[in-house]
């Protein structure tokens, strides 16, 4: 039967997805502070305001988090959540752990990231088993959430590949209900997609073809599933296959960007950048992150080196601002990651920088309005992932630019079908080919700037979340 849902009948629409808008920490007195989680998935969901009555349904991610269902019952207070109604999942540490760390990290994001080294990894042995099954159960708990919180005929859009297999599960338990998965993710090509087991290739895209409709990001990663399902099932079913490309919101940003916090991280920055020795002000070149392994961050410091090297008329007078925030920090690679991320920045530094000039300045303390603040200031953004489903940062830095901005961006990103027109484009393995886009963009002429980033900011803002959520929910409908 259903249970209780905010009126008594259940919810019509709900949401899922491993990370919800809010996380809890325990502060030393015991009390629970809420902090919103970082990344794409929740940035774009946070749309999903007080309009509608969706319920979401996320897990716990922490010891906070659980402390808070403890005291909840898992329905999380409105205050905490951005005024949305939130259902936490509480599932047992170890089986979260293998579930979200084990697989959906380590084995799923590096497929469809491509981040395998394969002459030592990916190894599928029983150990991968074993995590597998914890996978499985994970994906279980939440078909069961959502079966139990949905009103009849209600439509449930599932978030991401920690969630790979809750569609199919759901429509075994609620024949009744409309299913839409969506991937934040790139799709692995086909050939790259079969280094998984190919049980577990099986299952994983049937899990979602269990959907109504399962879309995506771009049409690279839409037809990169197409094929994946025709090579190994032979087709998608009835399943629909659809596209919406996130994009940022213009209004928050903007608002939030001009608030008293931001203006005094402006400050503080300007002070970090510094003038140049000719007494005019430094250019700078900035990047936004999670330090995360598919960003590329260790390549765009060593893109910034050869500047340095190659175009001495840019020492003294170029700053690069570059914020790498902890993420998975759970993984040993990631953590490896980090370090490395810190001593390249810090190598840089020690052999070009001066008295008066810090040639990178590196923060890694999660900052919002910082954020923003280097955002307005950014003369070039870096935006170079080996791959990426999406990447906001590059469609919010232009909205917010204060005196214009040139975009160096992947190819590889999601973003670059939208945006690589107006974008200087690279090959992100191609540190020379970035270096050298580094220096055009540096030297672009103001006006040229603000023309690009017009276009930018134009095209960045095309779907904003709340029209891409309900695109979402009306192509169900169709
Ligand atoms: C990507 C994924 C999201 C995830 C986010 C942050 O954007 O597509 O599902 O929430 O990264 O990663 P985390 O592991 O911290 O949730």
């Amino acid at each position: 039967g259903f249970s209780q849902g905010g009126q008594g009948q259940g919810a019509r629409i709900l949401v899922a997805s491993n990370r919800g808008p809010v996380s809890y920490d325990v502060q030393k007195d015991g009390t629970l502070q809420a902090r919103r989680g970082g990344g794409g998935l929740v940035s774009g969901l946070s749309a999903i305001g007080p309009d509608t009555d969706a319920v979401w349904v996320c897990a716990a991610l922490g010891d906070g988090d659980r402390e808070a269902v403890r005291r909840t019952g898992g329905a999380l207070p409105q205050e905490d959540t951005g005024d949305q109604r939130v259902r936490m999942l509480d599932i047992p540490p170890e089986v979260y752990a293998d579930a979200y760390n084990g697989i959906a990290n380590s084995v799923l994001w590096f497929v469809h990231h491509m981040l395998y080294q394969t002459p030592l990894e990916p190894v599928f042995d029983t150990e991968f088993r074993t995590r597998w099954a914890a996978y499985e159960s994970y994906n279980a708990a939440f078909a069961r959430a959502l079966a139990d919180e949905a009103a009849e005929g209600a439509a449930v859009l599932v978030q991401d590949y920690h969630l790979a297999l809750v569609p199919g599960l759901l429509r075994a338990l609620r024949p009744d209900l409309r299913i839409g998965h969506f991937s934040h993710t790139p799709w692995a090509p086909v050939d790259y997609f079969r280094l998984l087991p190919d049980d577990v290739a099986e299952q994983l895209l049937k899990g979602i073809l269990g959907a109504d409709r399962a879309a995506f990001l771009t049409h690279r990663w839409a037809d990169a599933f197409t094929a994946c399902c025709e090579e190994i099932l032979g087709g998608t079913g009835g399943t629909r296959i659809g596209v919406h490309g996130l994009g940022a919101d213009a209004g928050f940003l903007r608002e939030r960007s001009h608030r008293a916090d931001v203006e005094e991280r402006m400050t503080a920055l300007r002070e970090q950048i510094g003038t140049a020795p000719d007494g005019g002000p430094r250019r700078t070149v900035v990047r936004v992150d999670r330090t995360e392994l598919s960003k590329n961050i260790v390549r765009g410091l060593l893109a910034y080196r050869d500047l340095l090297e190659r175009y001495p008329e840019w020492r003294g007078r170029v700053v690069h601002i570059a914020f790498a925030y902890p993420s998975r920090q759970d993984l040993a690679v990631y953590r490896e990651y980090t370090e490395e991320v810190s001593r390249v920045a810090g190598e840089i530094n020690g052999a070009y920088g001066t008295e008066g000039w810090t040639p990178v300045v590196l923060h890694v303390k999660d900052d919002f309005a910082r954020s923003l603040a280097a955002y307005r200031l950014a003369d070039v953004a870096l935006v170079n992932p080996v791959r990426d489903g999406m990447n906001l940062v590059a469609k919010e830095i232009p909205v917010v630019s204060d005196q214009g901005c040139v975009l160096v961006l992947s190819r590889e990103a999601g973003a670059f079908e939208e945006l690589g027109e107006h974008s200087l484009t690279v090959n992100p393995y191609d540190v020379t080919a970035t270096a050298d886009a580094l220096h055009r963009g540096l030297s672009t002429p103001d006006a040229e700037r603000a023309e690009r980033t017009k276009h930018l900011a134009a095209a960045a803002t095309a779907l904003p979340p709340d029209r891409w959520f309900l695109d979402q929910l009306r192509a169900l409908d169709d």
